[in-house]
């Protein structure tokens, strides 16, 4: 099978080196990949929201499955493209088209879609600029923290949460009438405050059935102990220790199971992965939000658990057979830490050289944004890299990832000491 990956980050790396390993692979393709997925495939200068440049390049080459990594080509509906060109018609995209990648590009479609399916999420209200008097009413009916969404993408910033109502009000009236995440915030949801520990579960479907991937957690925010700015994700473990059997039968079926059925009950068609942001409050889960794509960490820890061959799961979404496939996972337990440029997620500096990657035995080192400068590995993003290992449990992982963070070295390197500490 001659396979396009597109997308950058750690997760397209994770993504490349699994793809890599299957026995039904023949060529693998990286559009614009970085410096670590050049291990496993060829590097292709082409961006992924350019879809005339992606047809041309698949028809070139025999492409037979496109799998998306982010969220944006989905969202602004390269799927759909790809099903409306006769010529490209055999080819087979891993991802959910236009309609389907709602569930994550609008969040007033993925609240109205949880309503209509029962599925257990914060209680909610949206609104306008036109409606902004009704939007304070709203907020003075609830209780703090006031929680924000801008509707539309927002570079995973557009959640705001405020103690104060005063604040609360004037952020909404920033995000609707002066256009503070753009388009974006042009709907604004205002949700109830959910307490609890949140975490990430996962599934691939072909639209009929779906395959239930390992549950991982993230740890969003910059600081330890969860304090200070959310970056994209600084490290992740899974499994999650208190994501006990009874809970994970709970999410799967007031959550996983209404969200397929209803999907395909309202004629929508979704092929690829579906990620659910759970949170637990007092043992009954609650969507926080739906991705349309795999998480970033957590695909640095959950594709290494997958121990069946991930290309014979594509061609199952790709050709509606997914329900024959068989997919096993890895028992032992997998961390990652993702090593960042000082300064992230705020400006941070890049184009530092890497040094002691060859060291590492330990650990898999999953690149997010590296190049290459000749023989030398640049940094060339705010989250660099991030390594991950197998344990026999999550300390033992964890354990390992710290030890091989040690030996890598780039200048203003900085990483969170204190990933998967409060699960343990
Ligand atoms: P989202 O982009 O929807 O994942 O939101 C970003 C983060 O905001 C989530 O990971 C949660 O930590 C937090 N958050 C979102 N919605 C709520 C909510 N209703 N209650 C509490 N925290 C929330
Ligand atoms: N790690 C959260 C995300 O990928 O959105």
């Amino acid at each position: 099978m001659r396979v396009l990956l597109l997308g950058s980050g750690g997760r397209e790396h994770a993504l490349a080196w699994k793809i890599a390993q299957s026995s039904i692979l023949e060529e693998l393709f990286i559009a614009p990949g970085n410096a670590g997925t050049k291990q496993h495939g060829t590097n292709v200068d082409l961006s992924p929201s350019k879809f005339k440049d992606v047809k041309a390049f698949v028809l070139e080459n025999n492409i037979d499955i496109v799998v998306v990594g982010p969220e944006g080509p989905l969202v602004e509906g390269i799927t759909d493209f790809f099903e409306a060109d006769s010529e490209l018609s055999k080819v087979g995209v891993i991802g959910p088209n236009k309609e389907a990648a709602q569930l994550e590009g609008s969040k007033d479609f993925a609240k109205k879609f949880m309503a209509r399916h029962k599925i257990p999420t914060a209680k909610y209200g949206t609104f306008t600029k036109d409606t902004l008097e009704a939007g304070y009413a709203f907020l003075e009916s609830m209780k703090a923290p006031y929680v924000l969404k801008a509707d539309g993408l927002a570079g995973g910033k557009g959640v705001l949460i405020l103690d104060n109502l005063e604040e609360a009000k004037a952020e909404l009236k920033n995000m609707l009438a002066d256009a503070k995440f753009g388009d974006a915030s042009s709907r604004v949801v205002i949700e109830q405050f959910l307490d609890g520990v949140e975490l990430s579960c996962f599934v691939i479907t072909d639209g009929d059935s779906y395959k239930k991937l390992p549950e991982a957690k993230d740890y969003k925010r910059i600081g330890e102990g969860d304090t200070g700015l959310n970056t994209g994700g600084m490290g992740a473990v899974s499994p999650v220790p208190f994501a006990n059997p009874t809970f994970l039968d709970k999410i799967e079926n007031q959550i996983i199971i209404p969200t397929v059925k209803g999907l395909r009950s309202e004629g929508i068609k979704y092929k690829g992965f579906i990620f659910f942001g759970i949170i637990n409050v007092k043992n009954e889960p609650y969507v926080i939000e739906y991705n349309c794509r795999m998480g970033d960490p957590e695909t640095e820890v959950v594709i290494p658990r997958l121990k069946s061959d991930i290309l014979d799961l594509f061609e199952g979404v790709a050709t509606n057979t997914l329900s024959e496939r068989d997919v096993q996972f890895e028992e032992r337990s997998a961390a990652t830490i993702m090593m960042v440029s000082g300064g992230y997620p705020e400006k941070y500096a890049q184009g530092k050289q890497i040094f002691g990657l060859n060291t590492i035995t330990d650990s898999l080192v999953f690149h997010a944004g590296t190049k290459s400068d000749g023989p030398a590995i640049l940094s060339a993003g705010g989250r660099v890299l991030a390594a991950t290992s197998f344990g026999k449990d999550l300390e033992t992982a964890l354990k390992r990832s710290y030890d091989s963070v040690g030996k890598i070295e780039f200048d203003g390197a900085f990483f969170r000491r204190d990933i998967g500490q409060d699960v343990l």
